[in-house]
């Protein structure tokens, strides 16, 4: 392929998954039924509101920039990316919050690309993917256990992670549906083993709202290379997480500020540099 035909069909599947992002958030989340307590809708909203305002006058906002806000904003509903932009600028905090009291493995942002029920298999296995699929073949295993050490048997291991190019199937075309996705049992000692590529990082689709946002300001767009996990078993609380890899590029300016260094995998190469093995063991607090 020429450098152009790939720079165009990269940034075409990038802008499919940004604008599948909105759809498939919509058909994917099961919405609770929040009560709506009107004293603090009143004062979460108020303090959005100031926020804004004070950066206006702090920084003497004017009137055309004030309308390239309007039509970004506009922008970023017709691309479909408010999942995006929420899940890169401000998830993070969300997941900080919802995670502060847990003792056992750290979380951090699910990120706009799950897909609940994936294909289901009892581990050791191989997660779905195409016969010559790219990528060094990565051995992923470990202990789940309780943070008093009590194995999780029948543990469940939610895993999707990109391709060796950064996409995402179910998002990107041309993907098979369950590419890198799969439910994963552990064994009757909590022992997972499960066998897929390592993913390449991430690059926010650059043609899109959040793109434009990206290069204007002259941040860059990238994640670092991850794996998404959510892992639970019976009587304990789930966890959402990512592993990302040490030594890999963006691990400290990560765009959507979701590396923790306790997330870090230290995979061993092979002899001949071939096949990777990273080990990592999960702890799940109660429910
Ligand atoms: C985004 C993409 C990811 O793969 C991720 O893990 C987090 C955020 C995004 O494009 O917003
Ligand atoms: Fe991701």
């Amino acid at each position: 392929m020429s450098d152009e035909s790939y720079e165009a069909e990269t940034t075409a599947k990038a802008a499919e998954s940004g604008n599948k992002a909105t759809e498939r958030f919509l058909q994917n989340t099961a919405f609770a039924n929040v009560q709506a307590d009107q004293a603090r809708i009143s004062r979460i909203a108020s303090r959005v509101i100031k926020a804004m305002n004070d950066a206006v006058i702090e920084e003497e906002v004017t009137y055309d920039e004030y309308n390239i806000l309007k039509a970004w904003l506009i922008k970023m509903g017709n691309d479909g990316e408010w999942p995006l932009f929420l899940d890169v600028w401000l998830e993070h905090s969300v997941e900080a919050v919802h995670n502060s009291a847990k003792k056992g493995t750290k979380g951090t942002i699910e990120g706009p690309y799950y897909v609940p029920n994936a294909p289901q298999q009892n581990t050791p296995a191989t997660i779905e993917m195409r016969a010559d699929e790219p990528g060094t073949p990565l051995k992923f295993h470990g202990n789940v256990t309780a943070v008093d050490g009590t194995p999780l048997k029948n543990a469940v291991i939610e895993l999707w992670h990109a391709d060796d190019l950064g996409f995402y199937s179910q998002y990107a075309p041309g993907l098979p549906e369950w590419n890198l996705r799969g439910t994963f049992i552990a064994d009757e000692n909590g022992y997972y083993e499960i066998h897929t590529v390592q993913p390449a990082p991430y690059q926010i689709p650059t043609e899109g709202a959040c793109g434009q946002l990206i290069s204007a300001a002259g941040w860059h767009a990238w994640r670092p290379a991850h794996l998404h996990i959510k892992v639970t078993a019976p009587g304990y609380d789930l966890i959402t997480t990512q592993l990302y890899f040490d030594g890999g590029d963006y691990l400290d300016s990560d765009v959507a500020g979701a590396v923790k260094p306790e997330l870090v995998l230290r995979p061993t190469l092979s002899a001949d540099g071939t096949n990777a093995d990273a080990k990592y063991d999960f702890v799940l607090d109660p429910a």
